[in-house]
Parts: structure tokens; C-alpha cells; sequence
């Protein structure tokens, strides 16, 4: 049995030949069970682009059943063996929209596969790939240029797609690579050395992954664990289960949880299989300890030196869906075992996939890879993503959804500057308010342009403040004169608005006020943003719900006629959404009531919550 076992990336585009290739390969060495390999050469007859014998492709990309769907999209993964090594392909398919595959498939890579069509030379797509891989710090690069047949298995051409590949590489850092032409359908150089290209003198792709050497995480790193489970059956065991992400580790050594520091030695390392003497990266153990320190889930076990815990990181995120990244949003951050939630403060730069140069945007898009910095609101133990891929690589989730929405890369981890402390107050929130006998609050007023925000909000004020009140009120028109008036409306804009106007609304909570804040606030994680702010309790949102043809009747300040007019872009409810809120604590619907009954149920509500009293 070989014991080697190398993980390899294969990228191409659709119809590049990834599958043919692919196929071949596990057809001489995979498993391909005899009912399989029967349908794959009656499929090949029905379905088959090749004129005689047996379509490879098919192997890969479905037989009968499957092929109706066309291609296949997530990360599939295969095996196959020679007597050298063992092989497990990955394969990204190539559609642009996929590039989160790849990303996933690059994570676990020891080297990539880069398959061009002899025909098209690199496109976008492979050099997208290139820059992935780079990124997820695959340093190893086979360039197979397929369908040599295609062009006559001409040197010069093959050459200058290397020449091509060449200049990008120096841009990528000195990644060993190899570029082999190729015919995947007749089998040219695939796995032996084909007739038809003598100049050529290079292994064939086979030997070529037979030499490739696997990832190894750098020599003498420290070892570090996240915890997977604290396991506790009974009073007599505790133990710490987790997968090492780096390192060695034997009963007697030092270890401390790296957000605590306190030591303890581990005592055994327990596994399935019984007790080891030793246990290295990769292996899943439960560790036991000599005496008690404090660890969770979600921790990192750690020898010195004890990787530090960052709530500050700059990163490289891969953007995976259609909505953009923009400064100010808040994600949750999911890395190792643990799950924070992080605001993106800064977006500087995209990378640009033909030059690999940085270039300063406003957004990030589909697809697109940025250079962020993320700040967290706990402390996460992290590492560098080429230190660590466990400790380094995250995905950042969408708070309501629970959606993945980017893939990210640790390139720093640092504390907020020492220099910025917190300074502790002696007079605090609760005295200011006890002064004003009240409980602070922030009344969050959303809904559209022209819904009546703004009139409950100045009717409502005005009755607190007849009762002897102390308040405040933001409104969306006046702090935009002021404040926020070097923002417009474009979805960043906007962002930006709310995550400004949250901060302010939490100092006057801070000042022990009632704070009536009426923006449009179109966004739903901008308000989950802003109710976070506060303590649970603080915040109200109010949905002043009119619908948008109302909204438009009315027309207070004329903007609707211009938008309708095409006078004015990014509209709310015109050409720009909005996100109605779906549990807000109170709804307001303008068309059945008139403003005054509605201000009227807003204080009694405040009353019912002893925030008035
Ligand atoms: S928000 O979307 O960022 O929350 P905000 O409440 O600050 O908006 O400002 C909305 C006000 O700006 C509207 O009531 C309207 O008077 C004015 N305005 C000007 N242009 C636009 C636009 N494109 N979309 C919405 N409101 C606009």
C-alpha cells in the first residue's frame, strides 16, 4: 500500500478538457466498478463526443442519470492510487460563479492543477485560479496545457502560454511549477510520454504529481489545538477532543489554554485506539490534563510561544455572493471552533487577478478578493494564514441568513492599539438616567421617504418631553447637513450613515436619554448593527409602514416625481430597496391610523416597558 498521499486542485474552464483528463486518470488507476465501466461504454455510444471507444468525460461528469443537469458544481472530490502514492483530486469546476469551490477545494491543496486550452491560452478564469491558490498558499503549480492536437502539437505555442504564465508567476512569489503539454482524449503525456510531441523532454503529468511533494506545515511550529468538545462522562475524566493543527505534543509537556496562559501538562493523550506517546498534526486526540485550568469549546490549546488573541485582523477575503462587502457591515467571523461576530472597519484594496497588483475600492463584489481589516468584538485567538491554516483561514457568515458569504485568509492579527483605552467613568448611564428618572433608549424609526417618520417621531418626542422627559432626535435630513454630510446614497453611503448614526445614538443612551432616531435605515444587518450597540432592552424598532404608491402620493418633499423622472438614482423604493423589518417591536401601519393615535400607542408601549414611568 503507498502510504504518500497527495491532494491536488484541478482548475480548468467547461471545456477545457478537465473531465476527460480526469477520467483517464481514474480510469487507469481509480476504482471504477465493472457495472460502471458496462454503462460508461454504453453511455459513451449514446452521449459520448467521442467518435470511438469510451468517453473518459463521462466518468467525471455523471453517467446517464446525472448528465441531463450538464455540469456539476460543488468541489467533487476523488481518489486513485499508483503504486507510489495516493491521489484526491479536487475538482473546481470553472464557471466563474463557482470561485467559492475553488477557494474550498485550495484550502486542503498540496498542489494545483491548472488545465488551459491550448487553443485559448490563460484566460481570466485560470489566472483567477492562480491567484486563489496562491492565496490559500498552495505552492506548488502543474500548468497542463491540453488539446495540443488541436493545434498541431506546435512548441511555440505550448512555449508562449508558459512564457504568459511566467510573467504571473514572478507576481506570485517563487512557486515551483511544471507545464506539460498535453492531448487528455488520446492520452498524450497523461500518464506516459506521448510520441507525437518529441520537443518536448518533461514527465508526463502523472510522474510529475508522483514527484510533488505534500504540504507540510512549517518545521517546528508550536503545537496548537483548538477544542472541538470538552468531554466530561463522569466526575473522574475530563478531556479536551480536538483535531492538532500544528505541532507535536507527548504527556509531560507544557500547555495553556491561549487565552488564559495558565500551564497545566498533559497528563495522556486518549484516542479510540488507546493511550499514545505521541501525537502530531493532523491526528484527532482527547487530551488529558494534570490539574484543572479553564477551557471551553471554542478555545486553543497551545504551547509557548501562545499564539495571541486579535481582535483586530487584517485579511484576505474571496467574496462569494451577489450582494457586495462594505465597509462597516457586521458578519459573524467563524474560524477554528470559534464564532465572533466582526465589523469590517477598512476595505483597502482588491486584488487584481492580471497583475496581482492592489487596487483601492468602495465595495467588493462576487467573486472579487480584498484586502479588509475586520474588528472583533471578542478577542479570537488567530494566527497568520501562512503560520496556520487552522488558526488562519475563517469564513465570514451573513448574521440573518446564515449564509457563508466570504472566504477569508489571516495575513495579521493584532489588538486594538495599546494606546486607545477605555476610560472608566465614575458617573455612569444608570446614574445619568437615575437623574432623569428614566431608563435610556434608542426608538429606532425605519420605513420610507415620506412614510411619516419623522411627524410620529416629533409627536411622540413632544409628548415624553410634556411629561417631563429628557430626549433626543436624529433625524436622517438634518444629519446629513451636518455630520454625515460627505455621504450620499449608494449602498456604501448608506451603510456608512447608520453605522455612524448607531454610534451616536449609543452616546446619548450612554447620556441617559430616550434617543428617537428616524432614518430609512433600509438595510436589515445596519439595524441589527445598531441594536447590538446597546443592551438588550434599549433598543425599539419601529416600522412606520406605508406603502410605497402612498409614500409617493404624498410626495412631502417632491423626490418621488424626480426619481419616477429618473432625476434622482438610488431611490429607496424606487431604484433602491428596502428591507422591511420582520420583528420589530412595534408596527405602525400609517394608512389605518392617524399619526396622533400612533404616536399615542409608541408612548404607551414605552410606558408598558417601565422605560417612562
Ligand atoms: S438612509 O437610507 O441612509 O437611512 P436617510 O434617512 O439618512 O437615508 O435620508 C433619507 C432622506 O434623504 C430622505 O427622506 C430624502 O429626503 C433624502 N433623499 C435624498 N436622496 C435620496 C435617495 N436617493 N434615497 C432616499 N432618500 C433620499
Amino acid at each position: 500500500m503507498p502510504s504518500s498521499l497527495l491532494r491536488v486542485l484541478t482548475c480548468g474552464s467547461v471545456d477545457d478538457g478537465k473531465s476527460t483528463l480526469i477520467g483517464r486518470l481514474l480510469f487507469e488507476f481509480g476504482s471504477v466498478p465493472d457495472d460502471v465501466m458496462a454503462a460508461l461504454e454504453r453511455d459513451s455510444k449514446r452521449f459520448g463526443t467521442v467518435t470511438d471507444g469510451v468517453d473518459y468525460a463521462l466518468l467525471v461528469d455523471g453517467l446517464s442519470a446525472e448528465r441531463e443537469q450538464g455540469v456539476t458544481i460543488d468541489v467533487a472530490y476523488r481518489f486513485f492510487q499508483t503504486e507510489n502514492r495516493r491521489f484526491i483530486l479536487a475538482d473546481a469546476p470553472g464557471h466563474e460563479q463557482y470561485t467559492r469551490n475553488m477557494a474550498t477545494g485550495a484550502s486542503t491543496a498540496d498542489v494545483a492543477v491548472l488545465l488551459v486550452d491550448a487553443r485559448k491560452g490563460l484566460l481570466a478564469q485560470t489566472r483567477r485560479h492562480a491567484a486563489i491558490a496562491w492565496l490559500m498558499g498552495v505552492r506548488q503549480i502543474v500548468l497542463v496545457v491540453n488539446k495540443m492536437d488541436l493545434v498541431g502539437f506546435e512548441q511555440n505555442i505550448f512555449d508562449q502560454i508558459v512564457a504568459d504564465f511566467d510573467a504571473l508567476r514572478d507576481r506570485l512569489g517563487d512557486i515551483p511549477f511544471a507545464a506539460i503539454p498535453i492531448c487528455a482524449r488520446d492520452g498524450d503525456n497523461v500518464i506516459r510520454p506521448g510520441s507525437r510531441m518529441g520537443w518536448y523532454g518533461g514527465p508526463s503529468l502523472l510522474s510529475a504529481l508522483e514527484a510533488a511533494q505534500p504540504f507540510r506545515e512549517p518545521a517546528g511550529r508550536p503545537f496548537r489545538m483548538p477544542v472541538q468538545l470538552v468531554n466530561r462522562p463522569d466526575a473522574s475524566f475530563r478531556g479536551y477532543a480536538g483535531t492538532i493543527a500544528s505541532g507535536q505534543i507527548r504527556p509531560g509537556d507544557a500547555i495553556a489554554n491561549a487565552s488564559g496562559a495558565v500551564e497545566a501538562r498533559v497528563a495522556r493523550i486518549v484516542t479510540m485506539d488507546g493511550d499514545l506517546a505521541e501525537a502530531s498534526v493532523g491526528d484527532a486526540v482527547t487530551l488529558v490534563l494534570d490539574h484543572e485550568i479553564d477551557v471551553s469549546r471554542g478555545d486553543v490549546l497551545a504551547a509557548s510561544p501562545l499564539p495571541k488573541a486579535a481582535d483586530e485582523v487584517t485579511a484576505w477575503i474571496v467574496w462569494m455572493v451577489d450582494t457586495p462587502l462594505f465597509r462597516g457591515r457586521a458578519y459573524s467571523v467563524m474560524l477554528g471552533t470559534r464564532v465572533v461576530s466582526g465589523t469590517i472597519t477598512a476595505l483597502s484594496a482588491r486584488l487584481d487577478i492580471d497583475t496581482l497588483e492592489e487596487v483601492p475600492i468602495q465595495e467588493l463584489r462576487l467573486n472579487e478578493i480584498g484586502r479588509v481589516m475586520i474588528s472583533l468584538t471578542q478577542p479570537l485567538v488567530c494566527e497568520a494564514y501562512t503560520d496556520s491554516h487552522t488558526l488562519g483561514g475563517f469564513i465570514l457568515v451573513d448574521r440573518l441568513s446564515g449564509d457563508t458569504v466570504g472566504a477569508g485568509m489571516v495575513i495579521e492579527a493584532k489588538s486594538r492599539p495599546r494606546n486607545l483605552h477605555w476610560q472608566r467613568l465614575d458617573v455612569d448611564k444608570t446614574v445619568r438616567a437615575t437623574l432623569k428618572s428614566q431608563k435610556p433608549a434608542i426608538l429606532w424609526f425605519t420605513g420610507l421617504s415620506g412614510s411619516g417618520k419623522s411627524t410620529i417621531a416629533n409627536l411622540v418626542e413632544r409628548r415624553l418631553v410634556a411629561m417631563g422627559r429628557h430626549t433626543m432626535v436624529l433625524d436622517g435630513d438634518n444629519v446629513r447637513h451636518g455630520l454625515n454630510r460627505d455621504l450620499g446614497f449608494t449602498e456604501a453611503d448608506r451603510v456608512e450613515n447608520i453605522r455612524r448614526i448607531a454610534e451616536v445614538a449609543k452616546l446619548f443612551v450612554e447620556a441617559g436619554l430616550i434617543v428617537l432616531v428616524s432614518f430609512i435605515s433600509p438595510y436589515r444587518a445596519e439595524r441589527g448593527l445598531a441594536r447590538d450597540t446597546v443592551e438588550a432592552g434599549e433598543f425599539l424598532e419601529i416600522y412606520v409602514d406605508t406603502p410605497v404608491d402612498e409614500c409617493r402620493r404624498r410626495d412631502p418633499k417632491g423626490l418621488y416625481a424626480k426619481a419616477d423622472a429618473g432625476q434622482l438614482r438610488n431611490f429607496t423604493g424606487v431604484d433602491a430597496p428596502y428591507e422591511p423589518p420582520t420583528t420589530p417591536e412595534l408596527h405602525l401601519p400609517t394608512l389605518e391610523q392617524p399619526a396622533e393615535s400612533l404616536a399615542e400607542q409608541v408612548v404607551g408601549d414605552l410606558q408598558r416597558r417601565g422605560i417612562v414611568f
